[in-house]
Formats: C-alpha cells, sequence, structure tokens
C-alpha cells in the first residue's frame, strides 16, 4: 500500500512538473529552474563571453525581479535569448544592461571590435513587457516569434553611444544599435520608446506586424528592410509613432542587387516626425546607395498613407519626399492623401503612381 501510494506520488510529480516557481539568481540556475510555471529571475550578472539561454514551458509567465548585467568580452553573442510558447514576460521596470560603452568604437557590426548580438533575441509568443535595456554593443532586438507575440512598454536607451569616445575616432561612439529588427509574423510593437543610432525598427522580411504609439529617438527611423533576395513582406501597419531627430522619418530600403522579392501594402497612419536631418519619406531601391541607380528586382505595391494624417517636419536641408523606383518595380496607384510634410525642399520622386500628396 505504501509502496503504491510512493509510486503514485512519483507520477503526479512528474506529471506536473511544471507547477512550480523557479527562481534564477545565477546562470548556472537556469537548466533547473526553466521547465516551472512561474520562474522568477532575480539580479545578477552575466559571467562574460556565457550567453543567458532561457527556454520556457508553454504557458509559463517570468517576473523580472531585478537588474541583469551582462560581463564585459568581446564574442559574438547573442546576449540573451528566450524562447516558449504562449509566454508572459513582465520586466516589472528593470533593466537588462549590455555594457556598451565596454565595446563601441563607431564602428557597429561593420568593423572594429566584435561586439556581441543582437543584445535580445526573442523567440516567444505571447507578450513580453516592460523591461528597460540599455547600452547594447550593438543591435538590441532580434525578434522571431513562434506564434502571435505583443511587445509593449520596452525602452531601448543606447542614448549614451550619441557621443564619441575614446575609441571611436570623433564618430558617435554607438553604431549599428537597431532598436527592433524583425523577419517574423503576427509581432505588435507598442508603447515602446527607442533612443539608439540605426533603425529605431527594421523588417526584413514577413507578414502581418503592426508597429504602433512608439517613440524613436536619434537613429534611422521606422524601416522596411534593407529587403534582400527571395524575400516577401506584406500587411504591415505602421501608426501614431513619434520619430523626433532621425536620419529620416519613414524609409523602404531594397537592396540594388536583390531580386525575386516582394514588398506589399504597407499602411502608415497618424505618424509624427520631427528634426529630419536628410529626408521626411525615403524610398529607395538603390539601397545601400542613397538616391542612386535603381535595380528592379523587388516589386513595391500597395504603399499607403491613410487614416489619420501623418504629419512630418523636416530640417531646412532635407528633402522632403524622395522616391526612387526602378524600371516597373513600382507597382499600382499609392494613396498618400494622408501625408503631410514640411519643410526642407521637395525631393525626387520618379514614380507617378501616387495619388492624393502634391510635392
Ligand atoms: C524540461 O523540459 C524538457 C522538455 O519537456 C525536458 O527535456 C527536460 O528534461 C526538463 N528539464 C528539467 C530540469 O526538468
Ligand atoms: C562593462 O563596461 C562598461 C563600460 O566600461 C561599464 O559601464 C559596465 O559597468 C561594465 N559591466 C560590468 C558588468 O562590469
Ligand atoms: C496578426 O498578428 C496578431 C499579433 O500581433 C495576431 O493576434 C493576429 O491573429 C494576426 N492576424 C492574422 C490574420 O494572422
Ligand atoms: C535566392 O534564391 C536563389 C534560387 O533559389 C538562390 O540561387 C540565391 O542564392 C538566393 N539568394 C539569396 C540572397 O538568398
Ligand atoms: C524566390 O523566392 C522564394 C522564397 O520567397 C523561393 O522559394 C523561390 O525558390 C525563389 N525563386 C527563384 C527563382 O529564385
Ligand atoms: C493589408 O494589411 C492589413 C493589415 O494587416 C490587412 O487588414 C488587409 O487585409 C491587408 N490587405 C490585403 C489586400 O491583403
Amino acid at each position: 500500500m505504501l509502496l503504491k501510494f510512493t509510486s503514485l506520488l512519483g507520477f503526479l510529480a512528474v506529471a506536473s512538473a511544471t507547477d512550480c516557481v523557479g527562481v534564477i539568481r545565477s546562470l548556472t540556475d537556469v537548466a533547473a529552474n526553466q521547465n516551472c510555471s512561474t520562474v522568477n529571475i532575480y539580479g545578477f550578472t552575466v559571467p562574460p563571453g556565457q550567453p543567458f539561454n532561457i527556454n520556457l514551458a508553454q504557458g509559463a509567465t517570468v517576473n523580472l525581479k531585478g537588474d541583469i548585467h551582462f560581463g564585459n568580452l568581446s564574442w559574438a553573442g547573442p546576449m540573451f535569448t528566450i524562447s516558449g510558447k504562449n509566454i508572459i514576460f513582465k520586466g516589472n521596470g528593470h533593466i537588462f544592461n549590455g555594457g556598451g560603452p565596454f565595446y563601441w568604437d563607431g564602428l557597429g557590426s561593420n568593423g572594429g571590435t566584435i561586439k556581441p548580438r543582437p543584445m535580445m533575441k526573442i523567440k516567444i509568443s505571447g507578450r513580453f513587457t516592460n523591461v528597460k535595456v540599455v547600452n547594447s554593443p550593438a543591435q538590441t532586438f532580434s525578434v522571431g516569434n513562434p506564434g502571435p507575440l505583443t511587445i509593449s512598454g520596452v525602452y531601448i536607451d543606447n542614448s549614451q553611444g550619441d557621443r564619441p569616445n575614446a575609441q571611436s575616432n570623433g564618430l558617435p561612439a554607438g553604431h549599428n544599435t537597431d532598436g527592433f529588427d524583425c523577419s517574423t509574423m503576427d509581432l505588435a510593437i507598442e508603447d515602446c520608446n527607442v533612443k539608439n543610432q540605426d533603425d529605431c525598427l527594421a523588417i526584413n522580411k514577413g507578414s502581418n506586424i503592426t508597429f504602433t504609439n512608439n517613440q524613436c529617438r536619434g537613429g534611422h527611423g521606422i524601416s522596411i528592410g534593407s529587403i534582400s533576395a527571395n524575400v516577401s513582406v506584406s500587411n504591415i501597419v505602421i501608426s501614431n509613432n513619434v520619430i523626433t531627430d532621425n536620419d529620416q522619418a519613414l524609409r523602404i530600403k531594397m537592396k540594388v542587387d536583390a531580386t525575386n522579392s516582394t514588398v506589399t501594402n504597407i499602411t502608415y497612419s497618424g505618424n509624427t516626425a520631427s528634426g529630419c536631418r536628410d529626408f521626411g519619406v525615403l524610398i529607395d531601391q538603390s539601397y545601400p546607395s542613397i538616391l542612386a541607380a535603381p535595380g528592379s528586382g523587388v516589386l513595391l505595391s500597395d504603399v499607403n498613407f491613410v487614416g489619420k494624417t501623418n504629419v512630418i517636419h523636416v530640417n531646412n536641408d532635407a528633402d522632403r519626399v524622395a522616391v526612387n523606383c526602378g524600371a516597373g518595380a513600382c507597382l499600382g496607384t499609392w494613396d498618400w492623401s494622408s501625408l503631410k510634410v514640411t519643410g526642407g525642399i521637395p525631393g525626387p520622386v520618379t514614380y507617378n503612381g501616387i495619388s492624393g500628396y502634391i510635392q
């Protein structure tokens, strides 16, 4: 009888293995605690050069209860990877600190010191909320969710990298510090704040992505692209964002040598921008050049400014709108009736399918 009873307990223990509260106070706690239905992560320093990887049980809730600092060492990264389905991640306002100033040399991921990147790799569905991420060595978030995901209340602050440092030869120390790099589908990013030196959002491929009510300061604005060969991007909504002091507010960048790619159904609504240094809106099929001879291997259609007016103000010497399409590569009629751009000079537009907007 006793034997039967204990083996029954054993069976129950295995069947409900995830019904526990896991506590993580160091990397060595992760393996034994990540399967729990609730996982509490307390503040600690991740040893230099080691990844903080957490692979959660389906439906788990994660509570961040302290700040995470990453030790300083030049290595490839990523620094933090979170995986799992239907996860609720609550940051509770705590911080992930990447130690950026240790790596920053003005060259980002284009050269110099090898920088761990991305800092934060998000591979969950569910919700990821209320966390501050500071001083990313290079690219900050890479998002590849396995099901619908909402990211909200994330504050990315790389503004310390705006100034030169002893390693950066007079350049801003932070470089390629993208906010959110997304190659995914079914993603909503809302109520976030990004201060950086590169794209606030970059969508490289995917569909059903919304970017709403976010603030972008200091970088390269909100981007679709850069678009390479063999990818498609569709059903994207960029709405009610505030874009301050960026190179451009809104951009679609397509590589000049890309082939067999499509970008379609991009909707801009209710965005406002000020302090645009180079362009208000830039749609360019000559990337990585700017307004050079365009390629025609990316078919671009249905780019619309509709609904609530998009109000963009550009600096004196900036172009309001530039559209640089390759032969036959921009298609259909685009409704730009909810775009208003002031300041600067008109800028070149080589596509005649735009309606409702006059330079
Ligand atoms: C966690 O769950 C996975 C998948 O079910 C299993 O392979 C692993 O052994 C579990 N680890 C622990 C520590 O329970
Ligand atoms: C990494 O270096 C940066 C810059 O020197 C420093 O601010 C940060 O505190 C360091 N991180 C750790 C965990 O020591
Ligand atoms: C679009 O993505 C959202 C998550 O952002 C999801 O809730 C919704 O079901 C998706 N819509 C479609 C048509 O797949
Ligand atoms: C695109 O697909 C073609 C055909 O499958 C392949 O040869 C080429 O390498 C791919 N290009 C890229 C950049 O993936
Ligand atoms: C075009 O890209 C798709 C992926 O989007 C790929 O499956 C297909 O093989 C590519 N075709 C050619 C001719 O490269
Ligand atoms: C365009 O995208 C929006 C938002 O995802 C979607 O509701 C709409 O159905 C799409 N239109 C087409 C023609 O696919």
